[in-house]
């Protein structure tokens, strides 16, 4: 095995995190900390989008606990009011940032935002306190670059939804220290996770790979050689993936595809498989986002 690519034993000395963003995916982080009995922190711009982050994780929490207690209603609720409690709802990043071990960030994928924000956090955190990003499609490494704890710095990349998505990627820019490589990657694991590790490089190992397989797929809509639904279907029953490519970037949002795409071209220029089809431009433009406005490749609304 080469250097810093093993799998680690090590136990999990994380017990205390923050977690900032309290959307879709930092919602989901806060939770499946709490799950795992550490206290967290969560912190959104104000208390209205706090407020909804509540009822999500509640929702959620819920659906875990009927899952492990089935028939146990009792057991279930508890399960659900102790793992609610060890959550702390914050407006305020810098509140509660003395106890923290681990800093996830889950904010709006900009990355001047995400350097104010980290930035901020590096001058009011104490030493001890690992930051980590869950940015999908940005540079760790320039992410980190406003800090002085390169070294206690790392990527984070969950899947949506974190509860239910089994993976982890772990993300070791070259300053990353063993000690906070290995501290994540035991994190990670205590939570639940599977942790792969990756460097800092495009899309990580599952976005660089399925977003060009997505990009390829609207591609051979586009040219007319397939129907949306044949597409799908051929992807599910000849290569076995649970869901159609289409499908998916239905599910994932055609504004986030193209975000990540139009990203990564302008930083890579030159590379066909990071080139974004018209149409999904088109799609975007005309609002038609997928899943969450009800139209995509697919018409949800009937
Ligand atoms: P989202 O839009 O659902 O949530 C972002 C939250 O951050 C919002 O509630 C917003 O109010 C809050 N926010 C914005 N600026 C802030 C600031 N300065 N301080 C505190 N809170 C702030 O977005 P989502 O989907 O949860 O994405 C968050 C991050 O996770 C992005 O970096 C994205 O690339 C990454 N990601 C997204 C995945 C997805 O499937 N949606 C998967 C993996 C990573």
């Amino acid at each position: 095995l080469k250097r810093g690519f093993a799998t680690t034993s090590v136990k999990n000395v994380i017990k205390n995190v923050t977690v900032i963003g309290g959307g879709l995916m930092g919602s989901g982080i806060a939770q499946v900390a709490a799950q795992a009995g550490q206290t967290v922190t969560l912190v959104d711009l104000n208390a209205d989008i706090l407020k909804k982050s509540e009822t999500s994780i509640q929702n959620s929490i819920s659906r875990v606990a009927k899952k492990i207690h089935k028939d146990d209603a009792t057991a279930s609720q508890k399960f659900v009011t102790e793992t609610f409690s060890r959550i702390k709802f914050n407006a305020d990043p810098l509140q509660n940032l003395a106890e923290a071990d681990l800093v996830v960030e889950a904010i709006v994928e900009n990355i001047d935002i995400k350097h104010k924000l980290f930035k901020s956090l590096d001058d009011a955190a104490p030493q001890k306190t690992i930051f980590a990003s869950n940015t999908s499609s940005l540079s760790i490494g320039q992410i980190a670059s406003v800090t002085k704890r390169k070294d206690r710095f790392a990527g984070l990349h969950f899947f949506n939804p974190v509860a239910i998505m089994k993976l982890l990627e772990v993300i070791r820019i070259p300053e990353t220290s063993e000690e906070t490589y290995q501290a994540v990657m035991a994190w990670g694991k205590s939570v639940g996770k599977t942790c792969i590790t990756c460097k800092d490089t495009p899309g990580f190992v599952v976005n660089r790979l399925l977003v060009p397989y997505l990009a390829e797929s609207i591609k051979l809509y586009e040219r007319g050689d397939a129907s949306a639904q044949d597409i799908d279907t051929a992807m599910k029953l000849g290569a076995g993936y649970p869901m159609g490519p289409l499908e998916l970037a239905d599910y994932t949002g055609l504004d986030t595809c193209l975000f990540i795409l139009d990203g990564w071209n302008k930083k890579y220029p030159g590379n066909p498989l990071f080139e974004s089809p018209q149409i999904l431009r088109k799609l975007v433009k005309e609002g038609k986002l997928g899943r969450k406005t009800g139209e995509g490749f697919y018409n949800y609304k009937k």
